[in-house]
């Protein structure tokens, strides 16, 4: 023990330890009313860690080209020593990062956690998510299958839809005039390193905003404004021991999730490895029908939900606008938000309305994404984008006439 604290001692003399564990750990102060919402920050780190260690395994027996790619998974799958673990894991925590991140992103919209003085904690949020879609995208063609290939293919498209740039632009993206062993070559850097590195580093300036202003809390509650006579929070709790141990059993439990899907259900019903996929890539063959993977089918639903031109500009150029601000008005969550209350529990009936209206219309448009369209389903997907926009663009009037409750001073337990 004595030689543990003389070499603690020696790094602290040399190196800032003890004041950061003291910093961001067991001298900081969370609510003491975390719920089940506030699992999923730490389970999101857990599947970024799953990730990039399952990532450097399959690494190292996966080939990039498009001659090897294909048999290369393959081999992994039989002939590599756990590589079908190793493989299962990595495919399985892609869907898994998509599920555990839109479940914090939905809390923020519970509590109102995106709202001031929170707002670069959402933005560096949504920066996180912004490179999670990339990553993802990149990491679905790389096993070169059917929907790899023409799922890239028509995401690809969709840029040449941008007036006078579009199809050069399409052209640098692939660096080939179709999708080619060379555009697998370069999503493989991105998906392996550059995506990566900046997520880490997302993740790291998102957190050290979040200690910076301190976690909100299911009652909206700022812990901050009632302090003891040493100037720690009366509603806070160190970090460690309590939600360091607390966050543990959410790891186990999302584990035993995890590990059934790894291991009893690795293709999800065909939405985590889909069908098609386990076909080679084949250029001169379309499959009856392409969706993207479950977690991007909502914005699908709302590009092809547009089917009108407008003047000079196209259908599709349209539904790539739509689907595009589907995504950058979250960004602007913090402002569009005029509440005086932060969390659900002091809102007023039209928030609760509009929430539960948006959370429908998502799980819509999810599904429609899935489905060939028909002229109903169409229909549907219009009607899923109206409300997804008018949860966002409604705000600024509905959230000041909205009849909210009085928020107590200190935390409800
Ligand atoms: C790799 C992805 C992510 C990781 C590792 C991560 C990590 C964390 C952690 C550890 C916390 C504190 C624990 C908690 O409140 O659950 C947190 C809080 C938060 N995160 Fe994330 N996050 C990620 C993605 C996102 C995204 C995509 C958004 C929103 C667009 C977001 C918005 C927030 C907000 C607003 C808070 C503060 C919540 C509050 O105090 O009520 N995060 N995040």
């Amino acid at each position: 023990m004595g030689m543990l604290v003389n070499l603690r001692d020696w790094i602290d003399a040399r190196f800032p330890l003890t004041k950061m564990w003291e910093e961001h750990l067991s001298k900081y102060y969370a609510p003491k009313n975390f719920n089940f919402w506030y699992f999923f920050g730490s389970l999101a780190l857990l599947v970024l860690v799953i990730q990039i260690v399952s990532g450097i395994f399959l690494t190292m027996n996966f080939k990039p080209s498009a001659d090897d790619a294909f048999a290369s998974v393959e081999y992994i799958m039989r002939d590599v020593n756990w590589g079908w673990l190793i493989r299962y894991i990595h495919s399985t925590g892609a869907s898994a990062f998509f599920i555990v991140v839109y479940l914090h992103m939905f809390r923020g919209l519970l509590y109102g956690s995106y709202k001031g003085p929170r707002e670069l904690i959402w933005i560096f949020g949504m920066m996180i998510y912004l490179a999670l879609m990339a990553e993802a995208f990149f990491g679905y063609l790389l096993p070169w299958g059917q929907m790899s290939y023409w799922g890239a293919q028509v995401i690809i498209s969709l840029f040449g839809a941008i007036p006078v740039i579009g199809d050069d632009l399409s052209l640098w993206i692939r660096g080939d005039y179709v999708i080619s062993d060379i555009t697998l070559n370069r999503f493989f850097a991105l998906h392996v390193i550059a995506v990566p590195l900046v997520l880490i580093a997302l993740v790291v300036v998102h957190i050290l905003a979040l200690h910076e202003v301190g976690s909100n809390n299911p009652d909206g509650v700022e812990i901050k404004k009632n302090k003891d006579e040493n100037g720690i929070p009366l509603d806070g709790i160190p970090f460690h021991p309590y939600y360091s141990v607390k966050d543990i059993v959410g790891v186990v439990v999302f584990l035993m999730f995890f590990s059934v899907v790894v291991f009893f259900v690795p293709e999800g019903g065909g939405y985590f490895l889909e069908k098609p996929n386990f076909e080679p890539a084949n250029s001169l063959k379309t499959p009856a029908h392409i969706a993207p993977v479950w977690y991007f089918t909502p914005y699908y639903a709302m590009l092809r939900a547009v089917t009108i031109d407008i003047g000079p500009l196209t259908a599709k150029f349209l539904g790539v606008i739509v689907m595009g601000a589907a995504v950058v008005i979250l960004f602007f969550l913090p402002w569009l938000d005029k509440s005086p209350v932060k969390s659900i529990r002091y809102r007023g009936p039209i928030y609760k309305t509009m929430l539960t209206l948006f959370v429908v219309a998502f799980f819509m448009l999810g599904w429609l994404g899935t489905q060939a369209p028909t002229d109903t389903k169409t229909m549907m997907a219009q009607i899923g984008t109206v409300v997804y926009f008018a949860f966002f663009l409604g705000m600024p009037f509905y959230t000041r006439i909205d009849k909210t409750k009085p928020v107590p001073d200190r935390v409800t337990g």
